[in-house]
């Protein structure tokens, strides 16, 4: 808790300043201190520990984010996942030191009705992250979008990213005979192969995608785990095997450059070869939760998974972090330390 002059207590929150009409500069962001309030009946007072950074809270920026959520409003506190400990509360469901997940994050201190809050188990995983819920969106947009089958090829975009380094090493545990990964450095690519087990990975920027995914993938593409859109859809499309499943997960070439994606190009490719493209959100997929949490949890007690993660210190970093993530400055899941 920060103190003011008047000695109450005080906490950072960080508001939309600005609506950009491309991508967010740090300027559209503004860092407020504002007093922590006392819950009143049926309110719980939660100190955030850790807030999640994800690519689509660029697109919540603009006028019309093209989201299944809200945009985010000029002069209000932004919003997003974050997980932190309950330190006061009027609400008999909730009490002091719980753990708890919550959308009340870019703030130090939330404060809602008891209802806001999930009460989470502190030793469920090793690193209080690892509640965020983006594990889930892998795992489904895998299994029950791409309807991913064992012996299938999947190729993976994003891959060293957070949900695409997971959607990687799920595919290999769920029985897939290849998995080929594309991320954005030599370094990413080295870090796919050697510490995430895919069998093949390229680096997207050296020539075009279609020629590095015809070398890494000879017998075609059954299952593309879409994490960008652009050029490596379209790629995608070229070398895919007839009744191949493209889960679109994420649309990152737009999220990078606050630029509208071309698209998926000449649709008669996914006709000749019966093509299915779903998009999907996890929000319609919540009741595989629990499923995915145990076999989560057991892949993470018996090592056969490797869960990574970029954290930032700070609120006040969130904002340039938020810009340097769809930079590809970051490897693994990443956020934001808010508390000890
Ligand atoms: N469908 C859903 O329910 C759902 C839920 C949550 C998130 N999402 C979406 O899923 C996607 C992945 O999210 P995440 O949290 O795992 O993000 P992430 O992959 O960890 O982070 C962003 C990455 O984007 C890559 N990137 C930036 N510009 C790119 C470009 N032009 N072409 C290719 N890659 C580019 C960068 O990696 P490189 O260095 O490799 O370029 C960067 O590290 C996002 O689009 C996110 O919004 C979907």
């Amino acid at each position: 808790m920060t103190t003011s002059s008047s000695n109450s207590p005080t906490g950072l929150e960080i508001r939309l300043a600005s609506r950009p009409s491309g991508l967010p500069a740090p300027d559209d962001f503004q860092l407020v201190e504002v007093p922590v309030p006392d819950p009143a009946p049926g309110q719980v007072l939660v100190r955030n520990l850790y807030m999640s950074l994800d690519p689509s809270m660029v697109l919540l920026t603009a006028e019309d984010p093209g989201l299944p959520a809200p945009r985010y409003e000029l002069g209000e506190v932004l919003y997003g996942d974050a997980v932190g400990e309950v330190v006061a509360s009027a609400a008999p469901s909730l009490t002091e030191g719980d753990l708890v997940v919550h959308r009340l994050g870019w703030r130090e201190y939330a404060l809602a009705g008891a209802e806001s809050f999930r009460k989470v188990d502190r030793t469920a995983y090793p690193n209080p992250s690892l509640h965020f819920g983006f594990g889930l969106v892998a795992y489904v947009g895998l299994l029950h979008v791409a309807q991913l089958r064992p012996g299938d090829t999947v190729f993976v975009s994003s891959a060293a990213g957070a949900i695409g380094g997971l959607a990687g090493q799920i595919a290999r545990l769920k029985g897939a005979a290849r998995v080929i990964g594309s991320a954005g450095s030599a370094e990413k690519v080295r870090h796919l192969t050697e510490k995430l087990g895919f069998d093949a990975a390229f680096d997207y920027h050296d020539g075009p995608v279609l020629d590095r995914l015809r070398e890494a993938a000879p017998g075609g593409i059954d299952v593309y785990f879409d994490n960008v859109g652009g050029e490596q859809l379209r790629a995608a499309i070229e070398a895919m095997n007839v009744h191949g499943r493209i889960a679109v997960c994420g649309a990152l070439t737009r999220q990078s450059t606050g630029r509208p994606d071309a698209g998926p190009g000449d649709l008669v490719t996914l006709v000749g070869k019966r093509l299915t493209l779903r998009g999907f959100t996890v929000l319609d997929h919540m009741d595989r939760a629990a499923e995915f949490g145990e076999q989560f949890r057991g892949w993470l007690r018996e090592g056969s998974i490797v869960y990574d993660e970029t954290v930032v210190d700070g609120l006040r970093e969130a904002p340039r972090a938020l810009l340097d993530l769809v930079r590809g400055a970051y490897t693994g899941k990443t956020v934001v330390r808010l508390g000890s």
